[in-house]
């Protein structure tokens, strides 16, 4: 078992553990915002389309939301089993942050959700519209208390170092420290666009089995809209994210962008197979001086390759590769969006094979998503605080057998959780459709559309 290095199995499963975690809030953070909106429209016109809407919906959220709380505790656990040096050097930061977001975030939303979930009827409508809001803000809120911890990690602010241990000098700046603003505005849209294509991929799903109701095309045409009005912002964002990450965590970037030597005018690599033996890239294809360009904003500007920080750089291949992932699906994303809007306005309906290509595309969130924190997280190594505590620096002593076991158990046990949502997700659209009593027409506003007993259009 001595082959095995026990930080780097503490590390591969901290990542198994956040890798099927993040999946689920990511859904639950956008879907909050979707189902109030429909409940709103609904509220609004009185048609019984969006209310139809928002009852198939609020069922993926409340089983999205159930995942993510289950998976988040294994992970806390985490903290204490396989990095005990986290808490010790830096608890006086992390500890208040993630309690404020249980006290402020998590107790709003999963009371709140009990009304959203079974209130209706019970609640006056105005009662569970607020509940519903309510839901949405603590989702958001949740995700702004972790990405404040998660930013801080990233670009530290705000606190001394005395004996070895964090203390907070200045609340202010741990919170709203360098990387926040940037990575809490691209991660949250990251969650919209998630949940974009989930609600396009899913009513296209039900639309090419000729379940065409108006309730499946509020689903279809809220997430294309979405979904374009998004990407375009991503990208801006995301171009913003990477000038700041430039400036606190330059190892980062020269690994994204698979450069090795300090360079002025320095090219975007399109393609290329980083090799750290070599510290060079094999069949290299880049665009000459685009990375200054986008990075510094002048054609000139200096980048530092990897070479300039010794051996204090993340693996290069890994964060290089995951960069071209998040990259490639947001375009994507914008080719697919745009071409549906289009489709919808210009031809009233998309084609057939444009709604297979959503379909296809249900969860491609999770794939820019995934792809995204790995080149944030990857990219972080070998620090754990950048300038603080490294990982190693971080880790318990668990013998590596103990860490491989848990680590199997875990895998087997995410792997059959994630097949399992996916099959109930598709099984509930399914549902849906065989469903002969679905309410389509308008003017119903206080009738329950499961009773109404009108057909699909
Ligand atoms: C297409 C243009 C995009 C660009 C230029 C871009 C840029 C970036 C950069 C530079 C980072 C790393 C920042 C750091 O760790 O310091 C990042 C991380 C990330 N990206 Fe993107 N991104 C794009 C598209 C997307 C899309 C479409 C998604 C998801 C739908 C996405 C989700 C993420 C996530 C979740 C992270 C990690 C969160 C974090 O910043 O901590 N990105 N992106």
């Amino acid at each position: 078992m001595e082959t095995f290095d026990p930080v780097v199995l503490a590390r591969i499963q901290f990542a198994t553990n956040m890798t099927f975690h993040i999946l689920f809030p990511t859904i639950s953070i956008a879907m909050g915002w979707v189902l109030l909106f429909f409940k709103t429209r609904f509220v609004a016109t009185g048609q019984a389309h969006w209310m139809a809407a928002y009852q198939f919906w609020v069922k993926i959220f409340a089983l999205t939301f159930a995942l993510g709380v289950v998976s988040g505790i294994t992970m806390s656990f985490q903290f204490g089993t396989n990095w005990p040096g986290f808490m010790t050097t830096v608890g006086n930061v992390a500890g208040p942050l993630l309690a404020y977001e249980v006290l402020t975030a998590f107790f709003l939303e999963a009371t709140m959700l009990g009304i959203m979930l079974f209130g209706r009827g019970r609640v006056s409508e105005r009662v569970h519209t607020i509940a519903t809001l309510l839901v949405a803000v603590g989702t958001t809120m949740s995700a702004f208390w972790i990405l404040a911890l998660n930013s801080w990690m990233h670009t530290p602010t705000g606190f001394e170092m005395i004996n070895g241990q964090a203390h907070v000098t200045s609340w202010f700046e741990v919170i709203f420290n360098p990387s926040f603003p940037y990575r809490l505005s691209h991660m949250l849209i990251a969650s919209g666009l998630t949940v974009a294509f989930l609600l396009a991929g899913i009513s296209a799903f039900r639309w090419l089995k000729n379940d065409r109701g108006a309730d499946v095309n509020a689903g279809l045409r809220t997430g294309i809209y979405l979904a374009a009005f998004l990407i375009p912002i991503q990208i801006v964002v995301g171009d913003m994210h990477g000038v700041n990450t430039l400036k606190h965590q330059p190892a980062k970037i020269a690994a994204m962008e698979g450069i090795w030597e300090t360079q002025r005018g320095a090219p975007a690599v399109l393609f290329a197979i980083p090799d750290a033996a070599t510290q060079s890239n094999k069949y290299e294809i880049a665009i000459p001086k685009l990375a200054s360009f986008y990075l510094t904003h002048d054609w000139n500007g200096e980048v530092k390759g990897i070479k300039e920080f010794g051996d204090l750089h993340p693996p290069v291949a890994p964060v290089f590769w995951a960069f071209r992932v998040m990259v490639g699906v947001g375009l994507l994303m914008l080719a697919v969006s745009w071409l549906s809007v289009w489709q919808t306005r210009k031809q009233q309906a998309i084609r057939p094979w444009l709604a297979r290509v959503l379909v296809a595309m249900t969860f491609a969130g999770w794939v820019a998503l995934l792809s995204g924190w790995y080149v944030t997280e990857i990219g972080r190594q070998p620090w754990l605080v950048h300038g603080v505590l490294t990982a190693a620096q971080a880790a318990s002593k668990v013998p590596a057998s103990n860490i491989l076991i848990t680590l199997v158990v875990y895998l087997a046990l995410y792997v059959t959780l994630l097949i399992s949502y996916i099959s109930v997700v598709f099984h509930l659209a399914k549902k849906a459709t065989l469903k002969d009593d679905a309410v389509t027409t308008e003017g119903v506003a206080n009738a329950h559309p499961e009773v109404t007993g009108e057909k699909h259009a």
